[in-house]
Protein backbone atom coordinates (compact mmCIF):
# COMPACT_ATOMS: atom_id res chain seq x y z
CA UNK A 1 0.00 0.00 0.00
CA UNK A 2 1.38 3.52 -0.77
CA UNK A 3 0.85 6.39 2.11
CA UNK A 4 -1.35 8.33 -0.13
CA UNK A 5 -4.04 5.15 -0.04
CA UNK A 6 -4.08 5.98 3.95
CA UNK A 7 -3.98 9.63 3.48
CA UNK A 8 -6.12 11.16 0.81
CA UNK A 9 -9.52 12.08 -0.57
CA UNK A 10 -8.83 10.94 -3.98
CA UNK A 11 -8.15 7.24 -2.79
CA UNK A 12 -11.26 7.11 -0.75
CA UNK A 13 -13.40 8.39 -3.63
CA UNK A 14 -12.09 5.48 -5.95
CA UNK A 15 -12.77 2.90 -2.79
CA UNK A 16 -16.22 3.90 -2.87
CA UNK A 17 -16.62 2.63 -6.31
CA UNK A 18 -13.88 -0.06 -6.29
CA UNK A 19 -14.24 -1.74 -3.11
CA UNK A 20 -17.55 -0.67 -1.61
CA UNK A 21 -19.94 -1.68 -4.68
CA UNK A 22 -20.02 -5.07 -4.76
CA UNK A 23 -20.36 -7.35 -1.32
CA UNK A 24 -22.15 -6.74 1.58
CA UNK A 25 -21.37 -3.88 4.05
CA UNK A 26 -22.59 -4.05 7.66
CA UNK A 27 -25.10 -1.22 8.93
CA UNK A 28 -25.77 -2.18 12.31
CA UNK A 29 -26.96 -4.51 14.85
CA UNK A 30 -30.61 -5.17 14.00
CA UNK A 31 -31.31 -4.68 17.58
CA UNK A 32 -30.63 -0.89 17.34
CA UNK A 33 -33.85 -0.24 15.09
CA UNK A 34 -36.21 -2.86 17.13
CA UNK A 35 -39.44 -0.94 16.77
CA UNK A 36 -41.68 0.23 14.15
CA UNK A 37 -40.28 3.49 12.95
CA UNK A 38 -36.72 3.09 13.83
CA UNK A 39 -34.42 4.63 11.64
CA UNK A 40 -30.45 4.49 11.61
CA UNK A 41 -28.43 6.45 9.23
CA UNK A 42 -24.83 6.44 8.78
CA UNK A 43 -21.99 6.90 5.85
CA UNK A 44 -20.52 3.87 4.95
CA UNK A 45 -17.33 3.50 2.07
CA UNK A 46 -18.61 7.19 0.99
CA UNK A 47 -22.32 5.86 0.44
CA UNK A 48 -24.69 7.39 2.71
CA UNK A 49 -27.57 5.52 3.74
CA UNK A 50 -30.29 4.64 6.62
CA UNK A 51 -31.72 1.71 7.51
CA UNK A 52 -35.26 2.13 9.27
CA UNK A 53 -37.97 -0.54 10.21
CA UNK A 54 -41.47 -0.19 8.79
CA UNK A 55 -44.76 -0.59 10.74
CA UNK A 56 -45.30 -4.53 9.77
CA UNK A 57 -41.55 -4.96 11.00
CA UNK A 58 -40.02 -5.08 7.30
CA UNK A 59 -36.25 -3.81 8.19
CA UNK A 60 -34.90 -2.00 4.86
CA UNK A 61 -31.78 0.08 4.14
CA UNK A 62 -32.38 2.79 1.18
CA UNK A 63 -30.08 5.45 -0.11
CA UNK A 64 -29.88 8.41 1.63
CA UNK A 65 -30.16 10.88 -1.21
CA UNK A 66 -34.09 12.45 -1.61
CA UNK A 67 -35.52 12.23 -5.29
CA UNK A 68 -35.92 15.49 -5.68
CA UNK A 69 -32.10 17.48 -5.97
CA UNK A 70 -29.77 14.64 -3.98
CA UNK A 71 -30.07 15.85 -0.87
CA UNK A 72 -29.39 13.69 2.28
CA UNK A 73 -32.96 13.02 3.41
CA UNK A 74 -32.09 11.61 6.77
CA UNK A 75 -30.07 14.36 8.67
CA UNK A 76 -29.70 12.86 12.80
CA UNK A 77 -27.33 9.88 13.23
CA UNK A 78 -30.87 7.81 14.78
CA UNK A 79 -34.39 8.38 15.83
CA UNK A 80 -38.06 7.09 15.29
CA UNK A 81 -40.43 9.29 13.38
CA UNK A 82 -43.62 8.17 11.01
CA UNK A 83 -42.14 9.65 7.91
CA UNK A 84 -39.22 11.05 6.72
CA UNK A 85 -39.50 14.72 5.51
CA UNK A 86 -35.99 16.26 3.31
CA UNK A 87 -35.62 19.17 5.33
CA UNK A 88 -34.64 20.93 2.10
CA UNK A 89 -37.09 21.34 -0.11
CA UNK A 90 -39.61 19.06 2.13
CA UNK A 91 -40.63 16.03 0.18
CA UNK A 92 -42.08 13.56 2.08
CA UNK A 93 -41.62 9.86 2.06
CA UNK A 94 -43.04 7.30 4.29
CA UNK A 95 -41.15 4.09 6.00
CA UNK A 96 -41.13 2.12 3.42
CA UNK A 97 -39.07 5.26 1.34
CA UNK A 98 -42.37 5.60 -1.33
CA UNK A 99 -42.98 9.38 -2.30
CA UNK A 100 -45.69 10.23 -0.36
CA UNK A 101 -46.25 14.72 -1.03
CA UNK A 102 -44.30 17.67 -2.10
CA UNK A 103 -44.85 21.31 -1.37
CA UNK A 104 -46.54 22.63 -4.04
CA UNK A 105 -43.98 25.06 -5.32
CA UNK A 106 -41.59 21.96 -5.99
CA UNK A 107 -44.16 19.13 -6.55
CA UNK A 108 -43.16 16.79 -9.42
CA UNK A 109 -45.11 16.60 -12.62
CA UNK A 110 -46.68 12.77 -12.04
CA UNK A 111 -46.70 12.45 -8.15
CA UNK A 112 -47.23 8.64 -8.93
CA UNK A 113 -43.79 7.50 -11.14
CA UNK A 114 -42.07 5.16 -8.95
CA UNK A 115 -38.86 7.09 -9.91
CA UNK A 116 -39.95 9.65 -6.98
CA UNK A 117 -39.21 6.41 -4.17
CA UNK A 118 -35.99 6.43 -2.30
CA UNK A 119 -34.06 3.90 -3.48
CA UNK A 120 -33.67 0.33 -1.70
CA UNK A 121 -30.44 -1.14 -1.37
CA UNK A 122 -30.28 -5.49 -1.12
CA UNK A 123 -30.79 -5.66 2.56
CA UNK A 124 -29.70 -8.95 4.71
CA UNK A 125 -29.90 -9.95 8.66
CA UNK A 126 -27.41 -12.06 9.47
CA UNK A 127 -26.73 -13.13 13.11
CA UNK A 128 -28.47 -10.16 14.57
CA UNK A 129 -26.47 -7.68 11.87
CA UNK A 130 -27.62 -5.66 9.14
CA UNK A 131 -26.23 -5.93 5.73
CA UNK A 132 -26.76 -4.00 2.33
CA UNK A 133 -24.85 -4.19 -0.84
CA UNK A 134 -25.19 -2.07 -3.62
CA UNK A 135 -24.75 -5.13 -5.73
CA UNK A 136 -26.16 -8.21 -5.44
CA UNK A 137 -24.09 -10.71 -3.49
CA UNK A 138 -24.12 -14.59 -4.83
CA UNK A 139 -24.13 -15.63 -1.00
CA UNK A 140 -25.08 -14.06 2.24
CA UNK A 141 -22.53 -12.99 5.00
CA UNK A 142 -21.93 -15.77 7.02
CA UNK A 143 -20.79 -14.95 10.64
CA UNK A 144 -20.10 -18.07 11.78
CA UNK A 145 -23.09 -19.53 13.10
CA UNK A 146 -25.83 -17.68 15.79
CA UNK A 147 -24.60 -15.20 18.41
CA UNK A 148 -25.43 -14.84 22.07
CA UNK A 149 -27.71 -12.43 23.51
CA UNK A 150 -27.50 -8.95 22.46
CA UNK A 151 -25.56 -6.82 25.03
CA UNK A 152 -25.32 -3.59 23.12
CA UNK A 153 -23.09 -1.48 20.64
CA UNK A 154 -19.97 0.76 21.60
CA UNK A 155 -19.13 3.66 19.32
CA UNK A 156 -16.21 4.79 18.70
CA UNK A 157 -14.79 7.50 16.31
CA UNK A 158 -11.73 7.17 15.29
CA UNK A 159 -9.11 9.95 13.54
CA UNK A 160 -7.75 7.13 11.09
CA UNK A 161 -8.29 5.85 7.23
CA UNK A 162 -10.41 2.98 7.92
CA UNK A 163 -7.34 0.49 6.35
CA UNK A 164 -5.75 1.22 9.70
CA UNK A 165 -8.61 0.12 11.67
CA UNK A 166 -8.56 -3.12 9.79
CA UNK A 167 -4.97 -3.88 9.92
CA UNK A 168 -4.98 -3.36 13.24
CA UNK A 169 -8.24 -5.62 14.11
CA UNK A 170 -6.42 -8.09 11.74
CA UNK A 171 -2.79 -8.76 13.24
CA UNK A 172 -2.10 -11.24 15.45
CA UNK A 173 -4.91 -13.29 14.04
CA UNK A 174 -5.52 -16.23 12.15
CA UNK A 175 -8.27 -17.54 10.64
CA UNK A 176 -10.12 -19.66 13.17
CA UNK A 177 -13.88 -20.94 14.26
CA UNK A 178 -13.14 -18.40 17.00
CA UNK A 179 -11.90 -15.32 14.47
CA UNK A 180 -14.04 -14.91 11.72
CA UNK A 181 -13.03 -11.97 9.19
CA UNK A 182 -15.65 -11.03 6.37
CA UNK A 183 -14.54 -8.63 3.79
CA UNK A 184 -13.85 -5.96 3.65
CA UNK A 185 -15.47 -4.67 7.44
CA UNK A 186 -16.74 -7.43 9.78
CA UNK A 187 -14.64 -8.97 12.32
CA UNK A 188 -16.01 -11.96 14.35
CA UNK A 189 -13.89 -12.62 17.95
CA UNK A 190 -15.28 -15.25 19.59
CA UNK A 191 -14.22 -15.60 23.54
CA UNK A 192 -16.18 -18.55 25.67
CA UNK A 193 -19.94 -17.32 25.85
CA UNK A 194 -18.93 -13.84 24.60
CA UNK A 195 -18.71 -12.69 21.09
CA UNK A 196 -17.69 -9.55 20.15
CA UNK A 197 -18.21 -8.15 16.23
CA UNK A 198 -16.28 -5.33 15.41
CA UNK A 199 -17.67 -3.28 12.50
CA UNK A 200 -15.68 -0.58 10.72
CA UNK A 201 -17.81 2.30 9.49
CA UNK A 202 -15.61 4.17 6.60
CA UNK A 203 -16.79 7.62 6.60
CA UNK A 204 -14.13 9.88 5.29
CA UNK A 205 -10.46 9.30 4.27
CA UNK A 206 -9.63 9.97 8.07
CA UNK A 207 -12.51 9.64 10.02
CA UNK A 208 -13.56 5.64 11.04
CA UNK A 209 -16.52 4.85 12.78
CA UNK A 210 -16.11 1.50 14.67
CA UNK A 211 -19.21 -0.08 15.95
CA UNK A 212 -18.09 -2.64 18.77
CA UNK A 213 -21.27 -5.21 18.98
CA UNK A 214 -20.89 -7.45 22.32
CA UNK A 215 -22.87 -10.60 22.32
CA UNK A 216 -22.99 -12.56 25.79
CA UNK A 217 -22.28 -9.58 28.13
CA UNK A 218 -22.93 -5.70 28.96
CA UNK A 219 -21.41 -4.03 25.93
CA UNK A 220 -19.90 -1.46 28.83
CA UNK A 221 -17.52 -4.62 29.57
CA UNK A 222 -15.70 -3.52 26.45
CA UNK A 223 -15.48 -0.04 26.49
CA UNK A 224 -11.77 0.48 27.92
CA UNK A 225 -10.98 -2.39 24.49
CA UNK A 226 -12.87 -0.04 22.17
CA UNK A 227 -10.54 3.04 23.84
CA UNK A 228 -7.18 0.93 22.98
CA UNK A 229 -8.06 0.47 19.36
CA UNK A 230 -8.67 4.29 19.12
CA UNK A 231 -5.61 5.16 20.57
CA UNK A 232 -3.38 2.73 18.85
CA UNK A 233 -5.35 3.12 15.53
CA UNK A 234 -4.57 7.06 15.79
CA UNK A 235 -0.79 6.38 16.43
CA UNK A 236 -0.52 3.91 13.30
CA UNK A 237 -2.28 6.74 11.62
CA UNK A 238 0.60 8.60 11.28
CA UNK A 239 2.65 5.49 10.45
CA UNK A 240 0.84 4.95 7.09
CA UNK A 241 1.04 8.59 6.18
CA UNK A 242 4.86 8.78 6.99
CA UNK A 243 5.19 5.65 4.54
CA UNK A 244 5.78 2.88 7.32
CA UNK A 245 4.29 -0.53 6.25
CA UNK A 246 1.62 -2.48 8.04
CA UNK A 247 3.17 -5.47 9.99
CA UNK A 248 3.09 -8.45 8.20
CA UNK A 249 0.21 -11.37 9.18
CA UNK A 250 -1.52 -14.21 6.73
CA UNK A 251 -4.72 -12.00 7.50
CA UNK A 252 -2.80 -8.42 6.46
CA UNK A 253 -1.40 -9.71 3.65
CA UNK A 254 -5.34 -11.27 2.72
CA UNK A 255 -6.56 -7.62 2.76
CA UNK A 256 -4.01 -6.16 1.17
CA UNK A 257 -4.47 -8.55 -1.78
CA UNK A 258 -7.83 -8.25 -2.04
CA UNK A 259 -7.23 -4.94 -1.97
CA UNK A 260 -5.41 -5.00 -4.95
CA UNK A 261 -7.58 -6.78 -6.78
CA UNK A 262 -10.19 -4.33 -6.39
CA UNK A 263 -8.35 -1.57 -7.38
CA UNK A 264 -7.52 -3.23 -10.05
CA UNK A 265 -11.30 -4.09 -10.86
CA UNK A 266 -11.74 -0.32 -10.28
CA UNK A 267 -9.47 0.82 -12.80
CA UNK A 268 -9.94 -1.83 -15.81
CA UNK A 269 -14.19 -0.42 -15.02
CA UNK A 270 -12.33 3.12 -15.42
S1 LIG B 1 -33.59 17.97 -2.00
FE1 LIG B 1 -35.09 17.00 -0.78
S2 LIG B 1 -36.85 18.20 -1.05
FE2 LIG B 1 -35.39 19.16 -2.32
Amino acid sequence: MKSEDYSTGDAFQAEKRSVFTADWLPLCAEAQIAKPGDFLSATVGGWSVFGVRDTEGTLRVLRNACRHQNMQVVGTPSGNCESFRCRFHGWTYDLQGRFLSAPAPVAPKDPTSPDLHLIPLTTVTEAGLIFFSLGAPALPPDLGGQLPAYGGTLTTEIACNWKVCVEHLLADHTPSTDFIWRWPLVMVRRAGAVVIVEQIAPHTFLRTRLLTHVFGCAADNHRQAAATIKHVCERLQADRAAGTPAADGALTADFHRRLAEAYAQGDAAG
